[in-house]
This record gives structure tokens, sequence and C-alpha cells, in this order.
């Protein structure tokens, strides 16, 4: 099984940025996480990450006939973008929704998710492994 995880605007800044909700492991130590985790599942993962609405666009219609599910992260894009709505719709690749934080405990402006509508899981409020339970959660279902 291949899954493709893509994270968007401002993870990259993860260790450093607002550790208060999104902790001390860096962007790095996230890839590595998820990457031991995907070793010990026997699955291939593979990673992708952008500030740019566009490039998300792209990566997710990349993944057609390319990957067998998508664990997505769209940071701010989350709560604005149509786009990577449609993009999710268009491929028709079983994809989860994660968040760092809990995004229904925060502004009311983060309760809004225009991906959610497209996707298969969404975790949220549960740290970095998240990521962990969405590859789990496509591994039990979609593999
Ligand atoms: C986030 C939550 C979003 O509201 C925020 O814009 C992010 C990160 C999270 O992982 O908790 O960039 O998606």
């Amino acid at each position: 099984m291949k899954i493709l995880v893509i994270n968007g605007p401002n993870l990259n800044m993860l260790g450093i940025r607002e550790p208060a909700y999104y902790g001390r492991e860096t962007y790095q130590d996230l890839l590595n996480k998820i990457r031991a985790h995907a070793d010990a599942k026997k699955i291939t993962v593979e990673f992708r990450q952008s500030n740019h609405e566009g490039d998300l666009v792209d990566y997710i219609q990349s993944a057609y006939e390319a990957f067998d599910g998508i664990v997505i992260n769209p940071g701010a894009y989350t709560h604005t973008s149509i786009a990577i709505l449609d993009a999710v719709k268009s491929v028709g690749v079983p994809t989860c929704e994660v968040h760092i934080s809990d995004v229904n405990a925060r502004e009311d402006f983060r309760k809004t998710s225009y991906i959610r509508a497209a996707c298969v899981l969404t975790v949220s409020g549960h740290g970095t492994n998240g990521y962990l339970e969405a590859i789990d959660y496509l591994i039990e279902h979609y593999n």
C-alpha cells in the first residue's frame, strides 16, 4: 500500500510555531515518526509540503492512480479552500484530514472545514499521532 502525506502552509514551521498548539516536534521529527510507523506496518509513504494552495491541488492530483490513500493536513487552507475540496473529489483517492490541534476548541473560523466533506476520516487534536491514526485507518479500510 502507498500513502501520500501532504502538509500545507506553515507546517514546515513545526517546533517553532505556537508550541502551545502544535508542540515541540519539528517537521523533520514528524516525517521521521510517520516513516518509522509506515515501515513497521510495511507500507510505503511519500511526503509533500507547500505553503501554496495550487501546489497542494497539484499534489492531490498526482495521487490519481498512483497512491492508495492520502493523509492531508491542509493547514489554514482547510478553512478557505474549495479548490482543495474539489481536488480530493476529483481523484477519488480515500483521503483523511488531520489537524494537530483541536480545531473545534479554537476560534470559530477554524470550525469550518471545506475538505471534510470529501474525507473518509477527520482526526483533530491528537497531536502528531493523528497522522498515524489516519494511516492506520487507511490500512484497515483500504489495503
Ligand atoms: C492546523 C489547524 C489550522 O487551523 C491551522 O491553520 C494550521 C494547522 C492543525 O494542524 O491543527 O495551520 O491544521
